[in-house]
Parts: structure tokens; C-alpha cells; sequence
């Protein structure tokens, strides 16, 4: 088995990842599943999530993969069920899928700002309501909410993905409060700039230019966000909730 980025032990626990296809989630996939995590892999492509698992097989983990839109409630209910009767429990949620449709707020059409809400932060209720019944029964849960440097400050063109990822971070703090006697932590990952699908199509200048306002002088890596993740998704993270860490080489606290 490869070792994960971060050593945590997370045998016989299973965890549910959403937009494994590709990018950060898919890389926060992959280490729980190195921890020893059987791990459901859920996105639209089938064809990407299948190579994903294969992968997690061939290094020796636990994997299956569901076509899912995290938008669509059936769909959503039905998943959590499946991942409970195929492996009697869920442990872990990292609701991570998300999109952007980037406007200045004059041209914003409403399918913009509703596709952005709905799968940003409906998804992300859809999943952790589901998911809150088989923690609750088993008294034991970490749920973690990828929201955004964009949902901690504002950002030009990006107020419908400011709004859904400063409602997830809401969302996080009072769920956390209404979960956390049943040991249930909740907590908000906010990754600045990370290269992935989402940020490639920005262009080398626009790159060069973000990389001057992070003090760390870099972007980040998918493996940066998985090993925060890993943290807050280990039993070691239990006395943490409610929170939002930003894992964003300083962005958010100023240059
Ligand atoms: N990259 C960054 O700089 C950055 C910074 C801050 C926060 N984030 C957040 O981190 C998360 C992951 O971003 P990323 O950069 O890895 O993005 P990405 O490479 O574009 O991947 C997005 C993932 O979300 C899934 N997805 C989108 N809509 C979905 C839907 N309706 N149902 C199911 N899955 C859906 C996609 O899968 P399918 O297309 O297969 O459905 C894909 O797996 C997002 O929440 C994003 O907002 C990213």
C-alpha cells in the first residue's frame, strides 16, 4: 500500500468523497484511502471515477465508484444508502464537488448564479443531511465542507461562488454546534489558489499575478488541501468544530 501524504490511521472506517472525478477531491480520495479507508467515490463521470477506483484497488484499497448529481435529492438519499448497506457504516464526508461560473454581476444570468448555489451549497446540505442519520446512529462522525478563500473575502466576477462558499462556511458553523453532542465534528476547509481543472484554464499571467498576492510565492497542490483533510477526517481532530482552516499559503491574511 503507498503511503498517505499525512499518517493517519483509518482502518475499517469508510468515508464518501464528493467530485472525486477529478482534482482536489479526487486526491482526498485517494489518501483516505491509503489511511485504510473504504472510500465512495461520487461525481457525473463514470469513466473518470472508474479509473480512480481501479487505482485505489491496485495500490490494495477499498473503492467504489457512484454516478452522482449532488444536486439531485433521490439521488443523494440513494447513494448514502447504498454506501451504508454495502459497508454498514459511514464515517466520513468530504462534500468537495463545486463549480464556478465566473461573471461580473451586471451580466450574471440566473442560470449562473442558481448552478452555482445549487450544487456548491445544496449539494453540500443534500449530502450532509443524508449522511447526519447513519453518523448519528453510530454516535460517531467528521464531516468536512471545502469552501473557498473566495467564501472568507470577496473577489470580483465570482459573487455567486463568494455567496455559496460563505454559505457553506454558515452552514458548517451551526451545523457543527446542532451535531457536536453526538460526536459528530463539522468543520470548513478554504483552499486559496490550487492548480486543478478549475484554475487551468486562467492562463500563465493571470498565474503569475495570484502568485504575488500569496506570501507563501506559490500555488498550491491538491495534495496541500488532502492533507488538511486527512487531519480533520482522523479521531485526532475530535476536539475541533465549527471551524474554517484556510489552507492557502497566507492569502487570507494579507501580503
Ligand atoms: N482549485 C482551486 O483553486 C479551489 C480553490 C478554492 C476552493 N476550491 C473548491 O474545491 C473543490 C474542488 O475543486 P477543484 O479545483 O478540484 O475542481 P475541479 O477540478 O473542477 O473538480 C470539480 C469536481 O466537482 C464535481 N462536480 C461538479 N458538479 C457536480 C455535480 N453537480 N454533481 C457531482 N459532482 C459534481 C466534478 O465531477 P464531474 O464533473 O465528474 O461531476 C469534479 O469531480 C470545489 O468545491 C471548489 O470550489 C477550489
Amino acid at each position: 500500500m503507498t503511503e498517505p501524504i499525512f499518517p493517519v490511521e483509518l482502518k475499517d472506517q469508510v468515508a464518501l468523497v464528493t467530485g472525486a472525478s477529478r482534482g482536489i477531491g479526487r486526491e482526498v480520495a485517494l489518501q483516505l484511502a491509503r489511511c485504510g479507508a473504504a472510500v465512495a467515490c461520487v461525481a457525473r463521470n463514470q469513466e473518470l471515477l472508474n479509473q480512480l477506483v481501479e487505482q485505489i484497488q491496485q495500490e490494495g484499497g477499498q473503492a467504489h465508484a457512484w454516478t452522482v448529481d449532488v444536486t439531485n435529492t433521490e439521488q443523494v438519499n440513494q447513494v448514502v444508502d447504498e454506501v451504508v448497506q454495502r459497508w454498514q457504516r459511514l464515517d466520513i464526508l468530504v462534500n468537495n464537488a463545486g463549480i464556478t461560473r465566473d461573471t461580473l454581476i451586471p451580466r450574471m444570468q440566473d442560470q449562473q448564479w442558481d448552478e452555482v448555489i445549487a450544487t456548491n451549497l445544496r449539494g453540500t446540505f443534500l449530502f450532509t443531511r443524508a449522511a447526519t442519520r447513519p453518523m448519528m446512529q453510530r454516535r460517531y462522525g467528521r464531516i468536512i465542507n471545502i469552501s473557498s478563500v473566495s467564501g472568507l473575502r470577496g473577489n470580483k466576477g465570482q459573487s455567486n461562488y463568494s455567496a455559496s462558499k460563505a454559505g457553506v462556511i454558515g452552514f458548517t458553523r451551526s451545523v457543527a454546534m446542532e451535531l457536536a453532542g453526538r460526536n459528530i465534528t463539522v468543520n470548513a476547509v478554504a483552499p486559496g489558489f490550487i492548480e486543478t481543472d478549475m484554475t487551468a484554464a486562467l492562463g500563465p499571467t493571470f498565474k503569475d499575478e495570484v502568485k504575488k498576492r500569496v506570501p507563501a510565492r506559490r500555488l498550491g497542490q491538491v495534495e496541500d488541501v488532502a492533507a488538511c483533510v486527512l487531519f480533520l477526517a482522523s479521531p485526532a481532530a475530535s476536539y475541533i468544530t465549527g471551524q474554517v482552516l484556510a489552507v492557502d499559503g497566507g492569502m487570507s491574511v494579507g501580503i
